[in-house]
């Protein structure tokens, strides 16, 4: 396991992990045709985000044409969400670092027909070994939306803590010319930042208390 705020050792190759049915990998731009109509003028799934999705497929296919940017100790992690077994692609998994090393941004989304199976779950909890083991994080953070009770309660099974948001709050999941643009979207506002330490994951994997 890499120290805190060290360098993402880890991440010489994409990652590919899989938890039971889901599994975790390096997005390719052959993505973009599986995963645009869930995303394309789909309000019920982008009124979450801070991303009013792509307006063509072509846009799409760039966000996805490469899997990892940013500074050295800053990675931008674009993940897809696959079925096991099959490969069917489900979603899309953002991990960020990029102006705050060692703090991950979390922002994951699943095609509507995919919801309540358990794979936002269980890819939330293989981003937390990404982020944790591979990728030097101390903490990893998720900004919710007013109303978005599917997003805390998947975060809160993964052992997050959620606090009010602190006023109006920015992310980064969208995705503008130069691959890191911030933007609200359409929606409901973020009223949560929902967290979650090193120590409180590192503590949840041995089978202890969350500490106080
Ligand atoms: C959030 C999202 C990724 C969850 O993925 P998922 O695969 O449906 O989640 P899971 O099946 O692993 O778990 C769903 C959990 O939410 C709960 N849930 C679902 N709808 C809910 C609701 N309206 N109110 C409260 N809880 C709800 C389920 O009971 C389940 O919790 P449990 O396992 O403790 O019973 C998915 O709903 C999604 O893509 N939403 C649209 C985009 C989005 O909101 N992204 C997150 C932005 S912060």
């Amino acid at each position: 396991m890499s120290d805190p705020g060290g360098p993402a050792e880890g991440l010489a190759d994409p990652p590919d992990l899989v938890d039971g049915a889901t599994r975790l990998r390096g997005v390719r731009p052959g993505d973009a045709e599986a995963l645009f109509p869930f995303v394309h003028r789909a309000p019920e799934i982008t009124r979450w985000l801070c991303w009013d999705g792509p307006a063509d497929l072509e846009e799409l296919e760039r966000r996805y044409a490469s899997w990892r940017r940013g500074e050295p100790g800053e990675p931008v992690l674009v993940l897809a969400i696959e079925e096991v077994p099959g490969g069917a692609v489900l979603g899309e998994l953002t991990l960020r670092f990029d102006g705050h090393p060692g703090v991950g941004d979390l922002g994951y989304w699943l095609g509507a027909e995919h919801h309540g199976k358990g794979h936002g779950g269980r890819a939330i909890g293989l981003a937390l070994r990404l982020a944790f083991e591979s990728c030097a994080a101390r903490s990893v953070t998720a900004s919710v939306k007013e109303g978005n009770d599917a997003s805390l309660a998947v975060l809160e099974r993964a052992g997050f803590v959620r606090d009010r948001a602190p006023g109006a709050v920015s992310i980064v999941d969208g995705d503008g010319p130069d691959g890191v643009a911030v933007h609200e979207g359409a929606g409901p506002p973020i009223a949560w930042i929902a967290s979650l330490t090193r120590r409180s994951w590192t503590r949840a994997q041995h089978g202890e208390a969350s500490a106080p």
